[in-house]
């Protein structure tokens, strides 16, 4: 089985590639040929069976995406895209990236009428937005409120479109917010909820720009793979409900961040969490979903993490964090 991963130097790209590298089955098959894509050249994960291509493209530019699916590949993960806080300061940029780069992708896979590959979109739970119900339920309109939002929920109409048409078996994941991003923060608006544990763990300050009550969908960078990994081997004429689904994440509070915080790093790891009041971050956290029943995702086998506290340990693990 020939897999690519589009966007496999990002944070949920590089742990796919590296779980896949180390476990290469996908739905009983072997996965022989792994095919790593972003817009730098990402690295190859060692020890692997698999014979490993990596190269540096962009989907966006023309001719890319059908360059990319000359070996035909059986699954496709497409996780490409710019994130929220640089979609929203880059209009151009992210319609670009996240829209035409998507529907380049779409385009390629149709131009060939005997191949209909799996493909597998990064969506997000910000295709929904202020006034929500709570929790949502799995058959909420899409009411984006960023250009984000918006180019994720069009997406999802392509993809379900294009797979309704027979040009592609497509699966869209609304991920939670992924809760503790390792590395560097990123352009994203929701990063602090990252920050305020990451940051201190590796005895850093951290700015905390909202209030404690607010409420926020997280799941683990791991329960970000295994979803990528299940949705491979689903069978989407069971996804009666339409192509794109809410993954299970947990509903947690920064109040029980902080608690979680202190609990596993101490008091001395708080008092580097700086509140700085951000009133533009508190409006645009304010229009944000905060809870989903997720049923039909558990229905199709989605697991959620345990607790947020397993979250924060399977950071500390995964990163190597001594505390
Ligand atoms: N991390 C989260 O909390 C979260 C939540 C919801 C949805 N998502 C979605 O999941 C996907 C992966 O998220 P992530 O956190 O790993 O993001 P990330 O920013 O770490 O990774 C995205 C990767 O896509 C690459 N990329 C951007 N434009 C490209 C192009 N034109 N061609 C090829 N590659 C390109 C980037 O260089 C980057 O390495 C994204 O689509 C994101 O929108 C993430």
């Amino acid at each position: 089985m020939n897999v690519l991963i589009i966007g496999a130097g990002g944070m949920i790209g590089r742990k796919l590639a590296t779980k896949l590298a180390s476990s290469p089955v996908l739905n009983g098959q072997e996965v022989r040929h792994l095919h790593l894509v972003d817009v730098f050249e990402p690295s190859a994960p060692l020890d692997t069976p698999c014979r490993v291509l990596t190269e540096a493209a962009d989907v966006s530019a023309p001719g890319e995406a059908a360059r990319l699916l000359a070996n035909r590949p059986d699954i496709i993960f497409h996780l490409a895209a710019i994130v929220s806080g640089e979609a929203e300061t880059d209009f151009e940029k992210g319609y670009r990236i996240n829209l035409d780069g998507t529907l380049n992708l779409l385009e390629a896979i149709r131009q060939d009428a005997s191949y209909c590959p799996k493909l597998i979109f990064a969506s997000s739970i910000a295709v929904f937005g202020a006034p929500l119900p709570a929790p949502i339920p799995d058959t909420f309109h899409l009411t984006p409120q960023t250009s984000y939002g918006t180019q994720k929920a069009i997406c999802e109409l392509l993809l379900s479109d294009y797979s309704r048409k027979g040009f592609v078996d497509g699966i869209a994941l609304r991920l939670p917010t992924i809760v503790v991003r390792p590395g560097k923060p990123n352009k994203a608006a929701s990063g602090f909820f990252s920050g305020i544990i990451r940051e201190p763990l590796n005895g850093q300050e951290a700015v905390l720009p909202v209030a404690d009550d607010t409420l926020h969908w997280m799941a683990s960078p791991r329960a970000a793979v295994s979803f990528f990994l299940h949705a491979a081997s689903l069978d989407t004429a069971d996804m009666t409900g339409g192509r794109a689904v809410t993954l299970p994440g947990l509903a947690v509070s920064v109040a029980e961040e902080l608690d979680i915080l202190r609990k596993i790093g101490g008091e001395a790891r708080i008092k580097l969490i700086k509140r700085v009041a951000d009133p533009l971050v508190e409006q645009i956290v304010a229009a944000w979903p905060r809870q989903f029943d997720a049923s039909r995702a558990l229905s199709l086998g989605f697991a959620p993490d345990e607790s947020f506290e397993a979250i924060v340990r399977s950071y500390i693990e995964d990163e190597g964090i001594s505390i």
